[in-house]
């Protein structure tokens, strides 16, 4: 779909604001760019989203794939963001008025599923920066993830194939691949900035 001069106006805005974060939360934020249209449809059109009812999201920026998320979800589901920091909090929900968006640590996903009245979730979609974080908060997060999915349910997140140059992105696959039933990654977004692919992590 050709998108409108306001459309470029506003993603050139949520890029400007991205490029602030990082600079001035480098290893919190972990890209110096928005994921690409193509990579959040990517990731929210192999999500299924239309056919579960509990979805979360985790670090969603300047809500980008929040975007995609609120378009493709079925209307009665239950969906929120958790994001730690203020000011992607406030781009999100200026970009998707409609979502729920938390200024909370991915850690709390539990806390918000029972504020919810929900038992688990069926969907994560991270945005998360594996590469920055600590052997230990990459568990931490891996479990907490595992624990809330309901059975038959399904994580996914991307990883730049740059990055796969480093041991943190290893270690986070090796991770993976424990905890998980099912591992697999789909084609690469050549054209995204840097170069990705989106993981998917299954529970039995
Ligand atoms: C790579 S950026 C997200 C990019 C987003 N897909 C976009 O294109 O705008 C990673 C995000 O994760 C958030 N984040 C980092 N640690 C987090 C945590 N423990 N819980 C929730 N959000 C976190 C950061 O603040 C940042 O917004």
């Amino acid at each position: 779909m050709k998108r409108t001069n306001s459309e470029n106006i506003t993603d050139l805005e949520h890029s400007i604001k991205f490029v602030t974060q990082f600079i001035t939360h480098p290893t919190k934020t972990g890209a110096i760019l928005p994921s690409s249209n193509k990579l959040c449809e990517l990731m929210t059109d192999i999500a299924e989203l239309n056919k579960v009812s509990t979805v979360i999201e985790f670090g969603p920026g300047t809500g980008v794939i929040t975007e995609k998320v609120m378009q493709k979800k079925a209307p009665d589901t239950t969906f929120f963001a958790l994001e730690i920091n203020e000011a992607f909090v406030e781009a999100t929900k200026t970009r998707c008025p409609d979502a729920i968006v938390y200024q909370s640590p991915a850690q709390n996903a539990r806390k918000h599923l029972e504020m919810h009245g929900e038992s688990g979730c069926d969907r994560i979609l991270s945005s998360l920066p594996w590469l920055t974080f600590d052997g230990d908060t990459q568990q931490e997060l891996i479990d907490t993830i595992y624990d809330v999915l309901h059975p038959g349910g399904k994580f996914f997140t991307y990883a730049y194939v740059p990055g796969l140059i480093f041991p943190a992105a290893w270690r986070f696959r090796k991770k993976l691949n424990a905890r998980f039933d099912k591992v697999t990654q789909s084609k690469i977004i050549w054209s995204n900035v840097p170069p990705a692919f989106v993981y998917q992590g299954e529970k039995a």
